[in-house]
């Protein structure tokens, strides 16, 4: 089937021994809902879903979810040079420079499992960072002559961000994320899924949330008009419920023509 997604590679890195991670649930399911794909860039707010929607659209079409917020903190733990650089603008809210995550994202577009699709999840957050983006998927083959971009802007209201701020917990074994009032694990402080003690973030502090929704009102709202003035935005209602949200996302990636209406 023509724009059939690719099976192999599009989960991240195999286990020992060549057999690919989550090879059969994730293949299985990428085959019953295989559609050409392209690029997905998840817009919104500091805790509007971004990381909750982008798990779920990878899930569905076997396309890797790439958090430039995650390769950061991975960067920051592992103290490499690129966390040594970020780690002072992200633990008091800021954003990081746009060279800096630029050539994270760059390097991250090169891998084999992005040809025919990825989900960018907090990335691009300035216009700068957008235009950039913009040429770097002409050269890759997407946009006006490939598979179309697709902008999705993930909306929520400031005092719900807040509690889902504040609420968040995430295991640091499998990424799975959860929130004290909204989405809490089965037993309190556990993963569902693995047990580990779940986390909180340490930029989910009250004082640095509020310089995180500043630097989003003042850096990153701008792109909803940009996109918008490129045909390329859509829109969900992130307040509703995730599975509501999530079905919102899957029609928007689905309907080929809901794309192309403005
Ligand atoms: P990053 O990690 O990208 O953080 P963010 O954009 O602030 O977004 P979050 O991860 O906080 O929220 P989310 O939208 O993913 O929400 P989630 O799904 O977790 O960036 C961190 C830092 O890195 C930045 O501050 C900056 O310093 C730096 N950085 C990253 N990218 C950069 C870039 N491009 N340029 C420069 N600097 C950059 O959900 C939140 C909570 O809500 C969870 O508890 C969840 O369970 C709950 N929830 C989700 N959906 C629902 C729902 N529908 N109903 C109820 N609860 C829900």
């Amino acid at each position: 089937m023509k724009g059939l997604l690719p099976r192999a590679g599009a989960f991240g890195e195999g286990e020992p021994g060549g057999k690919p991670m989550l090879a059969k649930t994730a293949a299985d399911t990428m085959t019953e809902n295989a559609i050409a794909v392209g690029p997905i860039i998840l817009l919104g707010a500091p805790g509007a879903g971004k990381g909750t929607q982008a798990k779920q659209i990878a899930e569905r079409y076997g396309i890797p979810q790439i958090s430039t917020g995650d390769i950061l903190r991975g960067n920051v733990a592992r103290g490499t040079e690129f966390g040594k650089r970020a780690k002072l603008d992200m633990n008091s809210g800021k954003l990081v420079s746009d060279d800096l995550v630029n050539s994270m994202v760059a390097e991250r577009l090169s891998q084999p499992d992005c040809q025919r699709g990825f989900i960018l999840d907090g990335f691009p957050r300035t216009v700068a960072q957008a235009q950039w983006l913009d040429q770097e998927l002409a050269a890759r083959g997407f946009g006006q002559s490939g598979l179309p971009v697709v902008v999705i802007n993930v909306a929520v209201s400031y005092n719900q961000l807040l509690q889902r701020l504040t609420g968040r917990r995430t295991c640091p074994v499998d990424g799975k994320i959860y929130n004290i009032y909204f989405q809490p694990p089965k037993q309190e402080g556990n993963c569902d899924l693995c047990g580990a003690e779940l986390v909180q973030r340490k930029d989910d502090k009250e004082e640095v949330i509020s310089e995180r929704l500043k630097s989003y009102e003042r850096e990153t709202l701008p792109l909803v008009e940009y996109y918008h003035r490129q045909g390329s935005l859509r829109q969900v209602n992130g307040e509703l419920p995730v599975e509501q949200v999530t079905a919102g996302v899957f029609r928007l990636i689905e309907d080929p023509a809901g794309r192309e209406k403005q």
